[in-house]
């Protein structure tokens, strides 16, 4: 069962300045909620019953943001009338109990990320998400969970993109493809077109086995000195682990870019 997910949120937010610069990419609002929230909220209906958050220890608002209940007390207690914003507190507590908190105090890598995780980590699967990658419609990360159910394999969602961008994502190689998935048996962190093994790209949401971590922990680090994921899941990949594509339903929001984020808005209020 894959009861545990964790997302990293250490990133710099570079794509996103100045909005960034003041608020971590990841509370941003998209119609009155972060996109962290969106998030939560999908691995929840997707039965998630712990989240690990990997956070710099200088970033103290997302932990504010889950844990401030002396201030919502303190209004509470004086608009005893209002509806919402005793709502808005019982939103805020479900997440409470289902989060801990480890410290990437660079961005270092999302397998830089993970390894901080090892302690928390249970189960022999755990889900992984990137809040820059928002998708809304249908539940990708309960779609990944059937597959993993069916398939026992780790599984990695993922979606056709347009050939020129192709050196932007993680691209995958893949044989048996049915409509909704297939197995991967190759993968490129953001490859040059001419090496790129087909147009689908990884997209931030991964079930991966715990023994990653043996992995991650030899590994060396990659482009831009960090330790990345995706050549961890080359790694296993090689060694004939079984990965299997989820070519996911829902739609697809890039929340990263500024471009992406501005859109946002509008693309989510039609799902909602
Ligand atoms: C990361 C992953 C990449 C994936 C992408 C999806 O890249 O490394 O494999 O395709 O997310 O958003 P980043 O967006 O951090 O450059």
């Amino acid at each position: 069962m894959v009861t545990q997910a964790i997302i990293p949120l250490a990133g710099l937010g570079t794509r996103l300045l100045p909005l960034s610069s003041v608020i971590p990419k990841e509370l941003l609002p998209i119609n009155g909620k972060p996109n962290l929230e969106y998030i939560m909220d999908e691995c929840v209906q997707a039965g998630i019953k712990e989240f690990i958050l990997v956070v710099p220890k200088n970033r103290p608002s997302i932990k504010k943001y889950f844990f401030n209940d002396n201030f919502y007390k303190k209004i509470i207690k004086k608009k005893k009338n209002d509806k919402r914003l005793k709502e808005v507190f019982k939103r805020i507590k479900k997440f409470q109990k289902m989060i801990k908190f480890v410290y990437q105090n660079k961005p270092e890598g999302t397998g830089h990320a993970v390894l901080q995780c090892q302690k928390y980590l249970k189960g022999t699967h755990f889900l992984m998400l990137l809040a820059d990658d928002l998708i809304v419609k249908k539940n990708c990360s309960k779609e990944m969970i059937s597959l993993h159910k069916k398939t026992k394999g780790s599984v990695i969602a993922t979606r056709k993109v347009e050939r020129k961008t192709l050196s932007r994502w993680g691209i995958l190689g893949f044989k048996n493809k049915t409509k909704n998935s297939f197995l991967i048996n190759q993968v490129i962190e953001k490859p040059k077109l001419s090496e790129a093994p087909s147009n689908y790209a990884i997209i931030g949401r991964y079930i991966l086995p715990k023994k990653i971590l043996s992995v991650l922990k030899n590994q060396s680090r990659g482009k831009g000195g960090e330790i990345h994921i995706t050549d961890a899941i080359k790694t296993l990949v090689q060694r004939n682990e079984k990965f299997y594509g989820n070519i996911f339903q829902g739609k697809y929001i890039d929340c990263g870019t500024l471009d992406g984020f501005v859109k946002s808005g509008l693309t989510i209020s039609k799902y909602l």
